[in-house]
């Protein structure tokens, strides 16, 4: 039945001659899992399977590689002249296609941005990496500008890729033109400096996209849905702004089915492409509503987007036709299928932590922080019941105990969770205090939902001793009883000045409008961001050299740009005594120095409770520690851990 909560988001649309079942279509979100030779492999297929059964209208496969000779983005990018590659396309067509989703294919080419996710950087340095115009990449490659004879064999293919997309299934292509990537380099004043038919004025910047555009729709007829991912503005100085991306849509609308408006540029960093937690949520359906005003042909929305209310009100206000949704989808693929079935309170929410960016460049494989199939789905979709049903007790009910418990009990076990305090949780509870990370305290709560769903026993106020669970006679035990936060004995420590930051939550009326944070690893910095926000004069103070060591590659760099807009930051600075006045530290060349506060905030870190664990280990004849236990880390290791330990049992 249609969930009446949400009529505008989750009615069908047709684009071309297809109709799609709702409003959510799924974003392309990298090739990561394809095979050696830039073909869909096994993880792709089931990859993009989820996406189609978790209830998504279309699901786009990304950026399938156009024009080889002039795009050496190979290995993360598929490719369809690898011998045997359609088959291999038409299987994950079909994969999409029986879950009721339209199968749809990212067209692209990177331009001077060649070879940007290539692992072998010998081959990197050697691609020739053409653009619009002659010019130095930021990473000082040149750049070669594309003669008119390439152009005009960019443009032929890209109706030939698209014809033989066609013929593997798919049912409706995405060009892109956004991002950054060659189209995009084109239609920006910044990149594009040709004096002939392809630069210069709009009209000639937008040439190549007009005719890209036009070959594909020659080689696909006229009802096969074609949509144009564009930038709306690129959002930087000397890039082009929302007036010249109305234009731009208007010069491209004659062609396709779907205006699909995204934001930024390679250029500058991904971060107005992919909003970081910063960044309110939909931050950049401006764009697609002002592109709206001006064309007739429909539009989607991107950018930082999964409450469904805030997705129900941008179609039912008209400011978007349909709404994309990538990391959304990689948190929680049934995002759709809980809309459709009025099961909002059940979506678990993305983190926009960039633990999935961030793991592309680094071990590209795909990993999300909240869900431990990501780019494993061949491993098992399924939460499969168990041969036996067992009885399970979970020692903690922090995200590691929860998602264990929620897993077992999944599996048809009957299981007990037990937790020492009056709430379920654990650290999660704390970041209630914090804005942007409101998503990390309701992950929590979806859990403890989801739980009670399941049947689930949850015990509070609850210490488990070894008498404790032999009177219980489980035959399963899972340890997550968490960590501890550091606490140095450092004279002043005591104090009442004094707030350890998981307790911040608690405390929040009791901080000052001045703050020093102790510890400048990623929950200090993030602490001392959120202060800043609100108003309050802080400074950070950390021992090491280097701030949040501890986070990942693609945040950092917009962590640090946080952390220095809303604190001071002092590195190499020990604390050595708190007083009313602040922290008194040793910088590095050993002078005493007072970092003025009225307030201390510490963050410290975590220590496992290894004695919990140790207390417990032998308890049952299957024990498994999962979490913070183990070693404190993040929400990516304690899910992982804790879904695995479930279904080992
Ligand atoms: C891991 C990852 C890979 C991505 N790969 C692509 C891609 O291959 N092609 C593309 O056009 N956009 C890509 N994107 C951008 C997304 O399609 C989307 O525009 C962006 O994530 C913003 O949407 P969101 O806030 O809903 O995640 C990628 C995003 C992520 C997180
Ligand atoms: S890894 Fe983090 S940002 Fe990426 S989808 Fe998962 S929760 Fe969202």
């Amino acid at each position: 039945m249609n969930n009446n909560k949400y009529p505008n988001l989750t009615s069908p649309i047709t684009l071309g001659k297809v109709t799609f079942r709702n409003r959510i279509f799924s974003a392309p979100m990298g090739a990561t899992d394809i095979t050696a030779d830039c073909c869909p492999g096994p993880r792709t297929q089931g990859f993009y399977e989820l996406r189609a059964k978790g209830g998504a209208a279309a699901v786009t496969v990304s950026e399938l590689v156009v024009h080889p000779d002039t795009d050496g983005s190979h290995m993360l990018h598929l490719d369809l002249e690898t011998v045997g590659c359609l088959a291999a396309h038409t299987f994950v067509a079909d994969a999409i296609r029986r879950h009721g989703a339209v199968p749809s294919i990212e067209l692209s080419h990177s331009g001077q941005y060649a070879g940007t996710y290539m692992s072998d950087k010998n081959k990197k340095a050697s691609l020739n990496q053409w653009g619009p115009s002659d010019g130095t990449r930021p990473d000082g490659r040149p750049v070669k500008a594309l003669s008119k004879e390439q152009i005009a064999d960019i443009v032929k293919t890209y109706g030939e890729k698209a014809a033989l997309c066609k013929r593997a299934g798919y049912e409706m292509i995405m060009v892109h033109a956004g991002h950054g990537w060659l189209l995009h380099q084109f239609l920006s004043p910044y990149l594009n400096h040709r004096t002939d038919e392809y630069g210069g004025s709009l009209e000639n910047r937008v040439r190549i996209v007009r005719e890209v555009l036009a070959s594909v729709r020659n080689a696909v007829g006229p009802d096969f849905p074609i949509e144009v991912r564009l930038s709306g503005s690129e959002l930087f100085d000397g890039g082009y702004g929302i007036e010249d991306g109305i234009k731009i849509a208007q010069a491209v609308e004659e062609f396709v089915d779907l205006i699909h408006v995204s934001a930024g540029s390679y250029q500058f960093g991904f971060f107005n492409t992919t909003p970081p937690m910063f960044d309110e949520h939909g931050v950049n359906v401006w764009l697609a509503a002002e592109i709206k005003k001006h064309v007739k042909k429909p539009v989607a929305t991107i950018g930082a987007l999964s409450d469904p209310e805030q997705m129900e009100r941008i179609i039912a206000e008209g400011k978007a036709d349909v709404v994309y949704m990538g990391r959304q989808l990689l948190a929680d693929p049934f995002h759709p299928q809980k809309v459709m079935a009025g099961k909002e309170d059940r979506i678990v929410k993305c983190l926009r932590c960039y633990t999935c960016m961030a793991e592309r460049p680094v071990t590209f494989t795909r990993r999300c922080a909240v869900n431990p199939l990501i780019g494993r789905e061949i491993e098992g979709m399924e939460v499969v019941p168990a041969p036996k049903s067992k009885k399970v007790m979970v020692v903690g009910a922090g995200v590691a105990g929860l998602k264990a418990a929620v897993t077992a009990a999944q599996r048809g076990h009957k299981v007990i969770l037990c937790e020492k305090s009056d709430r379920v949780g654990g650290i999660l509870k704390s970041e209630q205090a914090i804005s942007f990370k409101y998503e990390m305290y309701e992950l929590g709560v979806v859990l403890e939902r989801q739980a009670k769903d399941e049947g689930v026993e949850i015990r509070l106020n609850t210490t488990v001793t070894p008498e404790y669970v032999e009177k219980e006679g489980v035959d399963a035990l899972i340890l997550a009883v968490g960590s501890t936060p550091i606490v140095p004995p450092i004279p002043g420590i005591d104090s009442d000045n004094v707030i350890i930051v998981n307790d911040y939550y608690l405390n929040k009326d009791k901080v000052s409008d001045s703050v020093v944070v102790l510890g400048g690893g990623l929950a200090g910095c993030e602490c001392a961001i959120h202060l800043g926000m609100e108003g309050k004069k802080v400074e950070l103070v950390e021992m090491r050299d280097t701030l949040a060591a501890d986070c990942n590659i693609r945040q950092r760099p917009i962590l640090m740009r946080k952390v220095a807009e809303f604190s001071t930051a002092h590195t190499e600075y020990v604390g050595q005594k708190i007083t009313a006045d602040g922290v008194v530290c040793k910088d590095k060349e050993g002078n005493e120095v007072l970092v003025p506060g009225k307030t201390v905030i510490c963050a410290l870190g975590q220590r496992s409770n290894r004695a919990d664990v140790d207390a417990l280990r032998r308890c049952a004849p299957f024990v498994r520690e999962v979490g913070d236990c183990v070693r404190p880390a993040n929400i990516t290791k304690a899910i992982y851990e804790a879904y695995h330990a479930a279904l080992d049992i």
